[in-house]
């Protein structure tokens, strides 16, 4: 099976790389030359564990190939993922503008070959299966080869003679009757639901596998595509072992609306979780009572489940932000307010001042100090920091005129680069961090905070001063230690 993946960002390199893995033939598209040659060299532009090694691995075997040539790869292909960006417009609404570029282009580079099925796996706002469908005809009129197809379709008329494809009978009168839309392409949604960090465990081992399609041929062949994922017919990678018992995933197939609805109801529900959680820390914090206690206890209630209950500066990344967005901007135009998921927001935006709350409690003066941020990706084992809570923190304590440093184990350079008038100082290390500030703030939680040198990091910090803005260290253990600790809702 042939597959183009356009855009090879987090979700499209992923995809390619996993489905190539598969044994699927499979080229990944992208506008971005640079990522292109770096991707074509085996090196993967975006920190994810385990994904070199994959890309290697396709490359070498012949089934991965990385391209800036779209037209030649969709004429290629039988399946066309979309998994370009849509990301947040000022309003809230998500920006299509990517994906209207690449399904307007998809449409003119399709030949009549064979019946191909593009697959919205970008999250878009609902109704864009429909939208996609209505500009990649708009491409297909301007698509020479579709014209001509037409043209020959006329003249084979008039000779009584189908041309082309060994078909049903059905579909070979309609073709008499003209080749249809429909006939060279049809719309699928697949939206995606792995998280960075664990992108290739969860593309290999999902809980689940969302089809979305008006037309029952587009959904088999999806169906198809993910076989050795559904029914666990392949053999692990090294670094994405299978988990003992996991047998199978269910596929829901469905509309395209409900589909597209699906991804949204996911990250607001997880961004609701979060937000919750978070809401109960702050009363925990007035009332006496310890967030982590109260989660224990009621997480363990089946039907609330401990994930996705952790108190701490609050969500962000790429996706939780600009989905509930989205699904609130969708809301309003169609006249609802929607009002559970604006206070997901709020909540959200209020947590990320927290630890400025904390440090001006401990520190009272902010003005001349220095701040140490432990982590700047927006969670652990990423480098992604779209959205990220520390970006934030560090801009209102730079413009509260404090000196602001950050060590984060993958993302300073990225930081760096994206962030240049950001007045940072980048440090090597949890120790090179804490050389002469008046506080530390843990921001991500990645595993190499959890066990940090408390002694050594004292020794080199002007005040010991730790705010735990994730919860992950043991306030005993630190206060012993000779730190002033504030944690969240504890
Ligand atoms: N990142 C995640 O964890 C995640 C998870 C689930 C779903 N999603 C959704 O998947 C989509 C992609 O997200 P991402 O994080 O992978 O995005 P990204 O920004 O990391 O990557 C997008 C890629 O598309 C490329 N691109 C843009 N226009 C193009 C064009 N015309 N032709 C070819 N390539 C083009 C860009 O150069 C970039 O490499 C978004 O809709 C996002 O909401 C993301």
């Amino acid at each position: 099976m042939e597959v183009c993946v356009v855009g090879t960002g987090y979700v499209g390199l992923v995809t390619g790389t996993c489905l190539a893995y598969l044994g699927r033939s499979v080229v990944c598209v992208d506008i971005d030359e640079r990522k292109i040659q770096m991707l074509r060299e085996g090196k993967s532009p975006i920190y994810e564990p385990g994904l070199d090694q994959l890309i290697t691995t396709g490359i070498q075997r012949g089934h991965l190939r990385f391209s800036t040539d779209l037209a030649s790869a969709v004429k290629e292909s039988e399946i066309i993922f979309i998994a370009v960006g849509t990301p947040p417009m000022a309003s809230g609404k998500a920006d299509l503008s990517y994906v209207k570029a690449v399904a307007q282009q998809v449409g003119r580079s399709l030949d009549c070959e064979r019946r191909r099925v593009i697959v919205n796996k970008s999250t878009v706002p609902i109704g864009s299966g429909n939208w996609v469908e209505m500009l990649v005809k708009d491409g297909l009129q301007e698509n020479p080869a579709y014209r001509e197809r037409l043209a020959k379709m006329a003249a084979g008329q008039s000779t009584g003679q189908a041309i082309g494809y060994a078909e049903s009978q059905t579909t070979v009168s309609r073709r008499l009757n003209g080749i249809k839309p429909e006939d060279v392409f049809l719309v699928a949604s697949n939206p995606e639901f792995l998280r960075e960090g664990s992108a290739i465990t969860d593309t290999f081992y999902p809980d689940r596998i969302v089809i979305g399609a008006a037309d029952p041929y587009a959904a088999e062949r999806l169906r198809a595509l993910y076989e050795p994922i559904v029914e666990q017919t392949f053999v692990p990678p090294v670094s994405a072992p299978r988990q003992a018992g996991f047998t199978a995933v269910p596929v829901v197939t469905t509309d395209l609306a409900s589909a597209e609805m699906i991804k949204y109801a996911a990250n607001a529900f997880l961004a609701t979780k979060i937000s919750f959680a978070n809401e109960i820390a702050n009363i925990c914090e007035r009332v006496g009572a310890d967030i982590q206690e109260v989660v224990r206890g009621f997480g363990l209630d089946s039907r609330i489940g401990p994930k996705f209950l952790n108190a701490g500066v609050g969500w962000g990344g790429s996706c939780f932000g600009k989905d509930v967005s989205a699904i609130i901007d969708i809301a309003n135009e169609y006249n609802y307010e929607p009002e559970l998921l604006r206070s997901t927001v709020s909540v959200n935006k209020r947590q990320r001042h927290v630890p400025v709350l904390k440090l001006q409690e401990v520190l009272k003066i902010i003005k001349g100090k220095t701040i140490g941020l432990l982590g700047l990706a927006f969670k652990p084992e990423t480098d992604d920091i779209r959205d990220a809570p520390a970006l934030e923190i560090a801009r209102e304590l730079l413009e509260m005129g404090a000196r602001v440093k950050a060590y984060d184990p993958i993302a300073n350079d990225v930081c760096a680069r994206q962030y240049p008038d950001l007045k940072i100082e980048y440090a090597a290390n949890a120790v090179d961090l804490a050389e002469d500030c008046d506080a530390v703030v843990i921001v991500t939680e990645w595993d190499e905070f959890r066990y940090l040198d408390l002694q050594k990091v004292g020794d080199v910090m002007h005040a010991k001063v730790l705010i735990d803005g994730r919860n992950v260290l043991d306030p005993e253990a630190v206060e012993a230690a000779g730190f002033k600790y504030r944690g969240i809702g504890r």
